[in-house]
């Protein structure tokens, strides 16, 4: 079978968990190799989890720890990944944290701490990235893009989500950053999107598919009926990152169930 995205060099951030491993294991099954990064020493073993996973699955991987709002860690992750494998061609932009508070009591250490990981972690990562692709250029035989970013955002970039401002706002702030980019570097051949997960079932949303109960009021809000799974954003990521999405820059890839299609509309209004 056909791997559209052999041999191309991928960082997954966040991938120890969740949406990221669920990525990183797609990407890998499409032929790339892997940077499965993770934040601190004690997510090592999961990530070398999803790294065993793809080697016994003949893939390519490697763990790497960085906690992407740190600039000099994220320099070195770039740095060390050219060194180790040529180059960077992909870039997962994953990592998102949630620190949820009512507004009045939300601290500043809260607001920060999200707005650091979910943003400015992009922003490090994205500049690494393109800065990569620009010393690089287009190599056919690899990609006709010189390099591919996919920001990890949410229908929270256009939902509003009472007790969740920071992460609405740290996901607002990526659809912006990733249109801006895209724009900026278009003429040079790198492609930056967006993928906007709904519902995904991951430990970062546990208390909304728990219990029966919970699940049955999510479903108010899905039209499609079914909680999400992390292989149906890994596959819209291996789409985003391969050549058959090509003429595809700037744009926000809702997988949601039709989340966004105001389903309280459906018997109202
Ligand atoms: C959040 C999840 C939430 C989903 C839908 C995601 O961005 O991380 O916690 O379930 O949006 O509201």
């Amino acid at each position: 079978m056909e791997k559209k995205l052999q041999n191309q060099v991928a960082i997954v951030t966040g991938a120890s968990s969740g949406i990221g491993a669920g990525t990183a294991l797609e990407l890998a099954k499409a032929g790339a190799v892997v940077i499965v990064n993770y934040p601190f020493a004690g997510s090592k073993d999961a990530a070398d989890v999803i790294v065993s996973e793809i080697r016994a699955d003949g893939g390519n991987a490697q763990s790497y720890q960085c906690d992407v709002s740190k600039e000099p860690e994220v320099e070195k992750m770039f740095a060390d990944t050219v060194t180790q494998w040529g180059t960077v061609d992909i870039l997962i932009n994953n990592a998102g944290i949630q620190k949820d508070a009512p507004f009045t009591s939300m601290s500043l250490e809260a607001w920060n701490q999200v707005l650091a990981v979910n943003l400015n972690g992009q922003f490090l990562c994205a500049r690494e990235a393109i800065k990569e692709f620009l010393r690089r250029g287009v190599h056919p035989e690899r990609s006709v893009a010189a390099g591919k970013i996919i920001c990890m955002s949410s229908v929270h970039e256009v939902i509003p989500w009472s007790g969740h401002a920071n992460y609405a706002a740290s996901k607002g702030g990526i659809m912006m950053m990733m249109k801006t980019i895209a724009q900026e570097f278009a003429g040079k051949k790198v492609r930056v999107n967006s993928i906007a997960p709904g519902a995904i079932k991951t430990p970062l949303n546990h208390a909304a598919w728990e219990t029966p109960e919970a699940l049955q009021s999510l479903m108010n809000l899905i039209p499609y009926k079914r909680i999400g799974d992390v292989s149906d954003i890994g596959k819209a990521a291996v789409w985003l990152a391969s050549d058959d999405s090509d003429y595809v820059t700037g744009a926000t890839l809702f997988v949601d169930g039709g989340m966004t299609l105001y389903p309280g509309f459906e018997d109202n209004g």
